[in-house]
C-alpha cells in the first residue's frame, strides 16, 4: 500500500503557533523561517516526522544532513547505546585513553581513499572539524594561507567562518575573522563567472578554474610557497548542492601537488553515504590530505565532529589542539556502528538515485522556472529562477514551493539564493521516495502556475 501523508484537515497549527512565538522569545535567532517552515516537531518515526497539531510529513531534509539513518534512532544504533552508557560515556577521551576511539579512527583510516598514514582529531561539529584542519595545515606546513572556494561553507565560528562564502549574512557585522583566506569561483556548472554551460563544457570550465587559482592567486597575489592548503566541499551543500565536473579534483590536485599545497576535503554534509559513496570525494578519483567529518556520523544521536588527516601532518606536541568531548567513548561506539549500517545501505542509494533523477530530470524541461536539477545518490539540488533565459535567481517561488510542499506533507530544505535540496534518509523505502516526490512536483506545479 502507498505510505500516507497526513496533513489533518482543518488543523490550524494553533500548538505550532503558540510554540513558535515562544521560541522566538527564549531561542536566539538564528537561522529558523517561520513563514515558510513553520514546523514544530513533537516526535519522529522513519522517514516521518509528527508535529505538535498531529500532521504527518515525509520527511527529505533528513535534519540537514544528519538523520541519515532516519528516526528516531535506528535500532542497532539504539542496542550499542544501551549497551554502552552501561560502560562508559564520557572518558575524557583527550587527556584519558580509551579503545572506543581507536576504534573508531582505524575505521575512519579505511574509508578515506589512498594507503597514506591517517590519524583523527576528535571534535563536536563540522566547524570544529574545520578548525582543526586550519591548524593541522599552517602548523605542518609553515605556510599561513587558505584557498577557499565562493559558494563553500565550512562552518560559523572565527577560523571555518573565514573560509565560508555563501552568504554575505554569515560574515555580517563580526569582520574581523581569521586572517589569510582567499576565494575562488567554484566550478558551477550551471552558474560561474565565464557564463560557461560547465554541462556542455566541463574542461573548459575546469580550465578556467585552474587559471584563475594560477594566475589571479598563486600568481599575481600570493607566492605558493605561503599557501598551506586549499579547502573545498567535494559537493556544494549550503551553496546549492552543486556538482563540479568530475575531473575537477584530480587536475585540482595536480596542480596544489606541483605547489606542495594540501588539500581539505569537507565531507561534513556530503559524506556518511549521502552521495551513494561512503565519502563525495570518491566520485572525484581524488586522495584528500585531510577528510572533515560531522552531522551524520553521529548517527543523529550524540555530536561528533573528526579530523582524519595524513599522519605526517600531525601536531608538533601535546596540548596544541585539544577538547573536553573529543573521543567521546559513546559518540565514538555510534558513529562505528552508523558507519558499519551505512557501508551496507549505499547499493540501495545508488538505486534510488535513478528514482530522483526520473523523476526531478522532466521537471526542468517542463517548468520554466526550474533553471537547473542536479543529484548524485541521494542528494538532490533544485534550482529556482525567474525564466530560464535570465537564469536570475527567484527566491521566492523557491520559497513558496517549500511553503506549499510542507502544506502538502513534505519536508524540504533551501540552500543557497534560490535551490532547495532533497535529501531524504537514506533508509527511505523506493515507495516512500515516489510519495514524497509526488508532493514535490505537485507543490512545484501549483507554486510555479
Ligand atoms: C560542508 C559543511 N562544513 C561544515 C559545516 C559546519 O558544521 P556544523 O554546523 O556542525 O558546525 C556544515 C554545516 O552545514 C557543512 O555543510
Amino acid at each position: 500500500m502507498k505510505p500516507e501523508v497526513r496533513v489533518k484537515p482543518g488543523s490550524d497549527g494553533t500548538r505550532s503557533k503558540q510554540l513558535i512565538q515562544e521560541h522566538f522569545k527564549y531561542i536566539a535567532l538564528s537561522t529558523h523561517d517561520p513563514e515558510n517552515l513553520p514546523l514544530v516537531i513533537e516526535k519522529a518515526n522513519g522517514v516521518w516526522i509528527y508535529d505538535v497539531d498531529g500532521n504527518k510529513y515525509i520527511d527529505f531534509s533528513s535534519g540537514i544532513s544528519v538523520c541519515n539513518l532516519g528516526y528516531p534512532t535506528h535500532p542497532e544504533i539504539k542496542k550499542v547505546v544501551l549497551e554502552q552508557l552501561d560502560k562508559l560515556a564520557h572518558g575524557a577521551g583527550t587527556d584519558f585513553f580509551n579503545p572506543y576511539q581507536i576504534e573508531l579512527a582505524k575505521k575512519l583510516a579505511s574509508i578515506v581513499p589512498g594507503n597514506a598514514g591517517r590519524k583523527v582529531f576528535f571534535s563536536n561539529s563540522g566547524t570544529e572539524a574545520n578548525e582543526a584542519a586550519i591548524k593541522l595545515v599552517r602548523q605542518a606546513t609553515g605556510r599561513k594561507f587558505i584557498i577557499a572556494f565562493y559558494g563553500g561553507f565550512h562552518g560559523r565560528t572565527m577560523g571555518s567562518l573565514a573560509l565560508t562564502a555563501s552568504k554575505n549574512v554569515q560574515k555580517k557585522g563580526v569582520f574581523p575573522w581569521m586572517n589569510g583566506v582567499v576565494h575562488a569561483p567554484y566550478p558551477n556548472p550551471y552558474r560561474n563567472p565565464w557564463h560557461i554551460d560547465g554541462y556542455e563544457q566541463p574542461d573548459e570550465l575546469v580550465n578556467r578554474v585552474l587559471e584563475f587559482i594560477e594566475e589571479y592567486i598563486l600568481d599575481k597575489l600570493i607566492s605558493p610557497d605561503d599557501v598551506a592548503a586549499v579547502i573545498s566541499e567535494p559537493i556544494q551543500g549550503e551553496g546549492g548542492y552543486v556538482i563540479p565536473p568530475r575531473m575537477f579534483f584530480s587536475e585540482l590536485k595536480k596542480l596544489l601537488d606541483k605547489h606542495g599545497i594540501l588539500l581539505i576535503d569537507d565531507e561534513v554534509q556530503m559524506g556518511m553515504g549521502r552521495t551513494g559513496k561512503m565519502l563525495a570525494i570518491e566520485h572525484f578519483n581524488t586522495i584528500p590530505d585531510i577528510v572533515t567529518l560531522a552531522k551524520a556520523l553521529s548517527g543523529g544521536v550524540i555530536p561528533i565532529g573528526a579530523t582524519v588527516f595524513r599522519a605526517d601532518l600531525d601536531f608538533k606536541q601535546p596540548g596544541m589542539h585539544s577538547n573536553t568531548f573529543g573521543g567521546h567513548a559513546l559518540a565514538c561506539v555510534v558513529a562505528l556502528k552508523t558507519i558499519e549500517i551505512v557501508e551496507n545501505l549505499l547499493p540501495h542509494v545508488q538505486r534510488l538515485e535513478k528514482v530522483f533523477r526520473d523523476e526531478l530530470m522532466p521537471l526542468k524541461d517542463k517548468v520554466e522556472k526550474i533553471g537547473d536539477v542536479r543529484g548524485v545518490g541521494l542528494a538532490w539540488g533544485v534550482e529556482v529562477v525567474v525564466d530560464k533565459k535570465s537564469k536570475k535567481p527567484d527566491p521566492q517561488t523557491r520559497n513558496k514551493i517549500i511553503k506549499v510542499a510542507l502544506e502538502k506533507g513534505l519536508v524540504l530544505l533551501p540552500c543557497g539564493k534560490s535551490s532547495i535540496r532533497l535529501i531524504p534518509p537514506l533508509i527511505i523505502s523506493e515507495e516512500e521516495a515516489r510519495t514524497g516526490l509526488d508532493i514535490f512536483r505537485e507543490a512545484v506545479l501549483s507554486a510555479t502556475s
